[in-house]
C-alpha cells in the first residue's frame, strides 16, 4: 500500500505513548438534577492530544461516531504547531503560526505531525461499529486520506462526501465551491447499510394529518392543499416533493409500471369500471403477475378513466427512506446566521452547518451512541446531538474538545442555550458537565513517580482500566484498597500517601473476596514467592508496575 512520508514522522508515529496521562477535573455541571453530581455529555477544556489521552479509561472502545473539523491548514486560520515532541527541527515550529502555501514550506509536515498522533487515540476511542467523519478542503484532504489508510486500513474507508458550501466569485482558474466530509469506519464488515427515515417524508405526513384532520373524508381538498404546502416549501422537502397524491390510504406518488427494456412481463389486467383489458406498456410490464396482484388487492394501483390509460403502481409515502449522498448543498452562511440568532452577533467565524451533521449523524448512530468532537469550536456537534435526541427521542451522549478560552464562554455557553431554548426555538432539554484538563498522573523525568496531588479514585480508576481496559466503577461499602472482580481476577491497590505500604499477612486480612487469581498492588511485598504461588496472588509494586498508556 502506497504511504506518505514527511518531516518529523518518525517522531510523530508513537507520540501518543509519550503524552502524559492529565486527569480531568470536573468544574461544574449545568442542569444536572444535582450540580455535584457529573453529567454524562462532557465539555472539556484543554488541547485535545492531552484530553483525549485522557478520556481512555472510560472511553477507549466506546465511541460510535467521531466528528472533527480540525484546522483545514489553508494559511489563513493561524493555527500554530504545540506538541511537545523531542525533534530538534520539531521544536523550532513550537509557538509559530503556521504560514501560507510558497511562504512556509513545511506547513503540510507541520499539520501531518499534528494530526498523526490525534487520529491514532480517536482510532483507539471508536468502538467495533464506530465511524469517524472529518471536514476538510483540497489543502489537506489527499494527505490525510493516506494516513487514515495507515490508521484505519483501506479496506475501511467508507466514502468522501462532497459538501457544497459557497459560491467563489474569483476564481483564476477553477472556482472552487465545495469541502470535503472524508469517512472512515473502525471495522467496515461490521455496518449496517445506512438507511434512514426521510426526514422530509416525515414531514409531508405530518402535514398530511393535519389537513385530514381538518378535511376529513373530503380527500380533494386534502389533495389540493397538501400540493400547494409542497410547492410552497419545495426547497426543504429534497427528492420528496412528487409525493403529492392521496387517497383513502394516504399519501403516495403515481410511480410507471412499464418495464424499461423490451422483454418485460405481458398478462391481462381487467379495468375496474369498464371491464376491458387494460394497455400494455410497449415493453411490458416491471413486475410479474403475482406482484401486480397483490398491489390491486392492497389498492396500490392507479387505474386511469378507462382501459387505454396506462395504469401505474401508487408509491407510499411511509415507505420513502433516506441515503446519506454523497453530494450535499449546503448554504455556507446560515450556520454563522444560527450562531448569530442565538448569541445576537458574530461570534464564530465559519461553524459548521448543525443540520449537515445531524444529517451524518442520523445515518451512523443509535439513539444511545456516544458522539465525539475533539475539534469542537463553537460546539455545533453537541447542538446536532441534542437535536437529533429531541427529533427520535434518543439518548445519545456527546463530548466535546475545546482548546480555546472560549470553551466557556462560546462552546458550552451555545450548549446551555440549545437546552434552555432560544430565540424562537424552545430547549432540547439535558446536562453536561465541564472540565478542565488537571495534573498528570505520573511526574518525574520518566514519569517514574505517581503525583498524589491527582487524588486516590483516578489513581484507583486508572490502574482498573490498565489492568481490565473496562471503565472503573466503584463499589459502595467495600473497603479501600478492593477495586473490583474482573474476569476470575479480585483487584486490591494498598496504597496511603502519608506512608509506605506493604502486602504482609496483616494486610492479606484485606482480602475479604474469592476470586480465582489475586493481583495485589502495595509498595512493597513481605510474603514469600511460593506463598504467593500457591494462593494464586501477584504482587505490582506501586508505581513501577502501574502500566503507562
Ligand atoms: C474549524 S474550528 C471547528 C468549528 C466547529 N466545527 C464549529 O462548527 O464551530 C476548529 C477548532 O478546533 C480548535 N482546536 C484546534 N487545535 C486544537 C487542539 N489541539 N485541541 C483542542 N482544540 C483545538 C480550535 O480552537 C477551533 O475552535
Amino acid at each position: 500500500m502506497p504511504t506518505l512520508t514527511w518531516i518529523g514522522k518518525e517522531k510523530v508515529i508513537n507520540h501518543h505513548h509519550d503524552v502524559p496521562y492529565k486527569v480531568l477535573n470536573h468544574r461544574y455541571s449545568f442542569n444536572s438534577h444535582h450540580p455535584e453530581q457529573e453529567a454524562t455529555n462532557k465539555i472539556i477544556r484543554g488541547d485535545n492530544l492531552e484530553a483525549l489521552k485522557a478520556l481512555l479509561p472510560e472511553y477507549e472502545g466506546k465511541i460510535k461516531c467521531i466528528y472533527i473539523d480540525p484546522p483545514y491548514n489553508t494559511g489563513k486560520d493561524e493555527w500554530m504547531y504545540n506538541d511537545k515532541v523531542d525533534h530538534p527541527k520539531i521544536r523550532k515550529w513550537l509557538g509559530q503560526v503556521v504560514g501560507k502555501q510558497d511562504e512556509d514550506l513545511t506547513r503540510h509536515d507541520k499539520w501531518l505531525c499534528m494530526i498523526y498522533p490525534r487520529l491514532v487515540l480517536l482510532h483507539k476511542l471508536l468502538s467495533e461499529k464506530g465511524v469517524i467523519f472529518i471536514s476538510l478542503d483540497d489543502n489537506e484532504v489527499f494527505h490525510i486520506k493516506l494516513l487514515l489508510n495507515e490508521i484505519f486500513g483501506l479496506s475501511n474507508y467508507i466514502g468522501n462526501i462532497i459538501l457544497e458550501t459557497a459560491t467563489d466569485n474569483n476564481p483564476r482558474q477553477i472556482s472552487t465551491e465545495h469541502e470535503y466530509i472524508l469517512c472512515y469506519a473502525k471495522n467496515k464488515n461490521k455496518q449496517n447499510a445506512w438507511v434512514s427515515k426521510s426526514l422530509a417524508a416525515e414531514y409531508i405526513q405530518s402535514k398530511y394529518l393535519e389537513y385530514k384532520e381538518k378535511y376529513g373524508q373530503d380527500l380533494v381538498s386534502i389533495q389540493a392543499n397538501l400540493r400547494k404546502w409542497i410547492r410552497a416549501n419545495k426547497s426543504s422537502l429534497e427528492q420528496v416533493t412528487h409525493y403529492d397524491n392521496v387517497d383513502h390510504k394516504g399519501v403516495y406518488h403515481d410511480a410507471d409500471v412499464a418495464n424499461t427494456k423490451f422483454g418485460g412481463y405481458v398478462y391481462d389486467i381487467v379495468h375496474p369500471s369498464t371491464g376491458k383489458i387494460c394497455k400494455v406498456p410497449e415493453k411490458g410490464f416491471r413486475f410479474p403477475l403475482e406482484t401486480m396482484q397483490r398491489l390491486i388487492e392492497n389498492d396500490d394501483i392507479l387505474f386511469g378513466e378507462n382501459e387505454q390509460i396506462l395504469i401505474k403502481p401508487k408509491k407510499r409515502l411511509e415507505n420513502v427512506t433516506d441515503r446519506l449522498r454523497s453530494v450535499i448543498y449546503e448554504d455556507g452562511r446560515s450556520a454563522t446566521k444560527e450562531l448569530e440568532q442565538m448569541f445576537y452577533r458574530d461570534v464564530f467565524r465559519n461553524p459548521k452547518s448543525e443540520s449537515v451533521i445531524r444529517r451524518l449523524l442520523s445515518f451512523s448512530t443509535s439513539p444511545d451512541s456516544i458522539i465525539l468532537d475533539s475539534f469542537a469550536g463553537s460546539g455545533t456537534t453537541a447542538h446536532a446531538v441534542l437535536n437529533l435526541n429531541k427529533q427520535d427521542g434518543g439518548n445519545r451522549k456527546f463530548i466535546l474538545i475545546e482548546m480555546e478560552d472560549y470553551a466557556e464562554t462560546i462552546t458550552a455557553e451555545r450548549v446551555k442555550r440549545v437546552i434552555n431554548g432560544y430565540a424562537d426555538k424552545p430547549g432540547t432539554g439535558g446536562s453536561f458537565s465541564y472540565y478542565e484538563l488537571g495534573e498528570p498522573l505520573f511526574t518525574g523525568p520518566n514519569n517514574e513517580y505517581l503525583n498524589e496531588a491527582v487524588g486516590i479514585d483516578k489513581i484507583k480508576s486508572y490502574v482498573w482500566f490498565t489492568e481490565t481496559r473496562t471503565a472503573y466503577r466503584p463499589i459502595a461499602d467495600q473497603q479501600e484498597a478492593f477495586l473490583g472482580i474482573h474476569e476470575q481476577t479480585a483487584f486490591y491497590f494498598i496504597y496511603n500517601p502519608n506512608r509506605l505500604t506493604a502486602l504482609d499477612f496483616d494486610t492479606l486480612g484485606l482480602v475479604t473476596v474469592r476470586a480465582g487469581q489475586y493481583i495485589i498492588y502495595a509498595d512493597n511485598c513481605l510474603l514469600p514467592k511460593d506463598f504467593l504461588l500457591h494462593h494464586h496472588i501477584v504482587f505490582k509494586k506501586i508505581p513501577r508496575d502501574i502500566s503507562r498508556l
